[in-house]
């Protein structure tokens, strides 16, 4: 079953901040500068891994930038690297306190996830349901990267060997609309976590992803998702925020995100979605809609 609305109150506690007045005794300094060091490593990495990841990048079809830094090597550290520490130190809207248990308060037994990786929030989602026999879970995975797909598939899979689910995975942009596979389709439950940010086009053009979660989303179903803002939105005092926004937006060119406004999305979502609810969390903009307009 679907939680009727997720209460972002509830978890304030668990905001992960890093607040302007930082205890500077010598433990909290060699952590930092530890997880700086490890940061750096993994962009030194995802270059390495990458040779088109510089200059050759601009000149690729902007839409699948965001899609072809997912390979092998970098979809191995995406994980530790993007959902660990990315989401608590650059962005300060923990995976661990936020994003999963607003991911699993709106997860139901026919799911579409749009933009995988490595498949963590579904698989993390399906690993904590009660064990049930009716309705059987299906999973649907949409993403522009067949890396991804293969990864999240498989990880699922393998996390959840005692589950019965069905795993359908959808080669597919999510600007393109429905894509063939998915006409007819109804979910319940939609995310869209850590995506938008990822897409290099105008802002306006990311909210054509609603549109396609809109036409596929059942009439009392949910969509989540989560992305990271523009620039504007880091805090003074977190540099890894603007050193990671350069690097991800003007060196690797795998986010389109340095200008994105909470309110473009609001309105993208309000054009499509009857019922709209939108949080700050760190430098992350939260949504869940519900109610899909229908033409
Ligand atoms: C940062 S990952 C987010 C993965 C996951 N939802 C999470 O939060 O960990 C972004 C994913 O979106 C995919 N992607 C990027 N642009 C896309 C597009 N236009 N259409 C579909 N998928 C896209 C990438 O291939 C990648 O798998």
């Amino acid at each position: 079953m679907l939680s009727s609305n997720f209460d972002l109150a509830a978890h304030e506690k668990n905001f992960n901040t890093l607040p302007p007045q930082i205890p500077l005794h010598l433990n909290t300094a060699l952590n930092l500068s530890s997880l700086f060091t490890e940061h750096l490593i993994c962009i030194s990495l995802t270059l390495a891994t990458d040779p088109q990841a510089a200059a050759g990048r601009m000149a690729q079809n902007r839409v699948d930038r965001g899609a072809c830094i997912y390979n092998p090597s970098t979809l191995c550290i995406y994980d530790a690297y993007v959902l660990g520490f990315n989401m608590s130190f650059v962005w300060r809207c923990a995976t661990g306190a936020i994003l999963l248990p607003f991911f699993c308060e709106n997860f139901s037994r026919r799911h579409l996830d749009m933009g995988v990786a490595t498949g963590f929030f579904p698989s993390a989602a399906l690993a904590q349901q009660r064990p049930t026999t009716l309705p059987a879970q299906e999973i649907t995975l949409l993403d522009l990267s067949e890396n991804s797909l293969g990864n999240a598939k498989a990880r699922i899979a393998a996390d959840n060997q005692t589950t019965p689910v069905s795993i359908i995975a959808v080669h597919g942009d999510v600007l393109a609309g429905v894509p063939p596979e998915l006409k007819g389709s109804k979910f319940d439950s939609i995310s869209m976590f850590n995506l938008l940010h990822c897409i290099p086009v105008p802002q306006e053009t990311k909210n054509k992803a609603f549109e396609l979660a809109a036409d596929v989303l059942s009439d009392d179903g949910v969509l989540v998702g989560s992305s990271v803002l523009g620039i504007r939105y880091h805090a003074w005092w977190n540099p890894l925020g603007w050193v990671t926004m350069v690097l991800f937006n003007l060196v690797l060119g795998a986010f389109g995100n340095w200008g994105d406004e909470p309110a473009v999305f609001e309105q993208g979502l309000r054009k499509e979605f009857g019922d709209v609810k939108t949080w700050i969390v760190g430098s992350m903009f939260l949504f869940q809609a519900r109610k899909p307009r229908r033409a």
